[in-house]
Formats: C-alpha cells, structure tokens, sequence
C-alpha cells in the first residue's frame, strides 16, 4: 500500500456508517481454520465469520466453483431460469426429505421475510378470517431470539436492546417464554397464524430447545392449523452435525413447516433460502392449494436472490459436507470441544450440540463487566490478543462456531489459548 494512503481504520471511520463496533483488527486472508491480520499476525478463526464459513476458508472445492461459474454466468436475473438455482433447491429439499419447494434470498433477514410474509399470505388467504373480518396475522416468537435486522426482523425478535429507536415496529408479534409449552398454548388465539423459533438460539446465548418442546409445538400447530416456521439460518445446514439442525434434537419425526436458511448455505458467499413445505390448504374461496405454492408471481421476490454464482457455489459447499463426511466430523469434534472445555476452570456450563458451542463463565468474571464492556466481550478480545477468534452472545457467554472441518489439533490449540486467556484475566 503507498505510504500517503490512509490507515484501514481510518477509512472506516470517515467513510463506514458505524453500526458496528470493531475489534482493532485489520483482516486480510484466510486458509482453513486461520485467518491473517495485516501485519501477519495468525489466528484461529472459531467465529467463522459467525456460523459461515464452513469449510473454513480458501478450500479448493469452493474456489473452483467460484471460478468455473463465473466464467459461465455470474448474474442474470429471475426473469429467466437458470440450471444452478433449479438444481440447488431439488438438493435443499432432497436434505430436508419431504416435499417442499425453495425461495431463494441474499440472507439471513430476507430468509425469514420469505416465511413471515408466507405466513400473512397464509392469514389472509387461507386460515379462516377473524370476526371483524380482518385477516388473521400473529407470529409466536421466544425471549432471547434473534431473526435479523429488518424491520420484521426486529419486530420478530424479542431482544430489547435490537428493537430501541426504531418504534413504530411491525404489529403481530408476540415474545413467549423459551421452552414452556403451557405459555404457549395459553397464548394462542384466534389471531394466531404461526410460530417462529430458531431450534438452537444463537444470538441469545446458545440455548437449545427441547426435544418436549419442538413437538409441542407441532402438535399446537396441527391442533390450531398454525404453521411452524424454523429459523435454522444459525444451526441448519450441518452445524449441528445434521442437515436438519432439529433432527439433533427431537426424537419422533418432526415436518416444520418452513424452514429459513443463510449462513453456512453459501459458506461465505451471501445466500438465503426458505424452503416451504408441499401441503394441501384451502383457500376462503374453497381452491385449493399447496402451501409451497402459495407465493405466486408478483407476491414477492428480489433481484439477486439465487443468482446461478451463488447456487453453484453452494451446491459445491453442500457437495463437499457430504463428501468429505463433515455432518459425523462436526459431531464428534463438537463432543470432543465440549468435554475439553467443561474441564477448564471458572467455565459455568458448555451449551450447545454439534460445533454450535456456548460457553458460559462463571460468577468470578463478573467483576469484568467495566466500562460498559460484558465478561464475555473482555475474554473474546484477550483471547484474540492471543491468537484465537471467537464470538460474544450475550453478558456471559462465548460462542465458538469453527469451520466443521476443524480439527483436533486445531481445537486442543484453541482451547490451551482460551484457558490461558481465563488465566490471564481472572479477577483475583
Ligand atoms: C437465527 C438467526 N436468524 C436470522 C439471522 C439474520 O441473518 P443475516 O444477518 O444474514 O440477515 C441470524 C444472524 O445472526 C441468526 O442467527
């Protein structure tokens, strides 16, 4: 870089809209479960740009995709068909192994903007209108969840702090308690139209559902003719050692209705799916219908979504989980990392399934919580100082979410770096 150019940081500062706050880390490449800062410094990348890149980074297989599609065809646009994108979503539904049909966005947000909006087509056209004539349109969501930063992201989460300053939200979502099933049959009413529940909660703390729990849900959803909408956009897709991050959970046959995908999908290229279910409904006019069809032409839709460079891309990600045996791999390195970090002193609980970890600190780094900074924020940023990313979610709690090809070696690495960060900083 010439010398009379500014530094990284100071770009940002002038020219950045500041949403976020940085780590003072100027990245630059990648290769496997590593990331290099500017001045050459190594890290092992256990954030993996928040449940992204999962075949860690610069694999052969993924830049091969990239490159053979984008000599091909990078964009088009959804005007015309392209074999990439039909072919991606016969594999999402082939993983998910029951008849559906797939809706392809840039993200995470847009994922669940596909289902919510689903789920008020479905209110409006097809489950039965309230009194007052008005259609029905309520969305159950948890405390704790997080469903992206669009206005019916915010609306659908019941984080405060992700809703400040932005009043007047989207009318329709009601917050419930997390895991209690009688609060959630008490809820229900006649303006209900579906539940939205991530299987494993990830911004809020790494908290799994329960097995009790999921299928309660589906059986309020039968009983009422709601729909069940899963945002696996953080645990789906393998993280859990699973196609189906639920499938890790419950332990009778579970069929959601939609499922919102992004994150891991593309493995770092920016993709986002919502696969909806084949499922007859009827409409108020008495036609009927499937589900999966239910968003017709015109009723949605956005200009980049499922471009053949993204699709093809994925499809080589998917391609090389399975190859690779990636789903078995994710699920014993995730044991194994739980077991080593159980063991560490002043570690709380190790939460989580597969390489969706949450590590919770105990009582003695409460004292950490200066200046505005949480516990977990000062561990996160020691351990980077010393070599290892990872991801604060939540006062108390570090998630580690490696590439799911990590390995051992790598792990051991990480967690002696973790250990000696506790150390470094644990209030005396
Ligand atoms: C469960 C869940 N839903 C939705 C989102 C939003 O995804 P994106 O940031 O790609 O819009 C996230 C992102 O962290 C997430 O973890």
């Amino acid at each position: 870089m010439p010398t009379d150019e500014p530094d990284t940081r100071n770009l940002f500062e002038e020219f950045v809209v500041p949403t976020y706050s940085r780590y003072d880390v100027v990245l630059v490449r990648g290769r496997g479960s590593r990331v290099w800062d500017e001045e050459g410094k190594e890290y092992l990348d256990f954030g993996a740009g928040i449940a992204v890149s999962t075949l860690g980074h610069a694999h052969p297989r993924m830049i091969e995709a990239l490159d053979r599609q984008a000599r091909k065809l990078i964009h088009t646009s959804n005007l015309y068909y392209t074999r990439p994108q039909g072919e991606l979503a016969r594999k999402l539904v082939e993983l998910v192994d029951v008849q559906g049909k797939v809706f392809f966005s840039n993200s995470g947000a847009e994922a669940n903007e596909a289902a919510i909006k689903l789920a008020r087509k479905f209110g409006n056209e097809c489950s039965g209108p309230l009194k007052n004539g008005s259609p029905k349109f309520e969305i159950l969501t948890f405390h704790r969840s997080f469903h992206g930063r669009t206005i019916a992201g915010i609306s659908a989460t019941a984080q405060e702090k992700i809703k400040e300053g932005f009043a007047p939200l989207l009318a329709g979502f009601k917050h419930l308690p997390f895991n209690e099933l009688a609060a959630v049959e008490k809820a229900i009413t006649g303006e209900t139209v579906a539940i939205l529940i991530e299987p494993v909660q990830g911004e809020g703390g790494i908290y799994p559902a329960s097995n009790e729990f999921l299928l309660g849900l589906r059986r309020l959803c039968d009983h009422h003719g709601l729909l069940l909408m899963l945002d696996e956009i953080q645990c789906g897709l393998g993280r859990l050692g699973n196609w189906c991050g639920w499938k890790e959970i419950v332990k009778e046959e579970l069929v959601p209705d939609t499922i919102s995908w992004a994150k891991g999908i593309g493995g770092g290229f920016p993709l986002g799916a919502t696969w909806i279910r084949k499922k007859p409904i009827h409409s108020f006019t008495g036609a009927a219908v499937d589900l999966c069809d239910l968003l017709k032409p015109g009723t949605h839709g956005t200009t980049y979504g499922g471009t053949p460079l993204a699709c093809a891309t994925s499809l080589a990600v998917l391609e090389t989980i399975e190859q690779e045996g990636l789903l078995q791999h994710a699920r014993n390195h995730g044991d194994y990392a739980k077991k080593q970090l159980s063991a560490l002193p002043g570690i709380k609980e190790v939460r989580g399934i597969g390489l969706m970890l949450g590590i919770e600190l105990g009582e003695e780094f409460a004292p950490l919580a200066v200046n505005g900074k949480t516990p977990s924020q000062v561990i996160v940023v020691r351990s980077m100082q010393n070599g290892l990313l990872t991801v604060p979610a939540g006062p108390s709690v570090i998630r580690w979410l490696p590439p799911l090809n990590v390995s051992r070696t790598d792990i051991d690495e990480a967690v002696s770096i973790l250990a000696r960060s506790l150390d470094e900083i644990r209030p005396r």
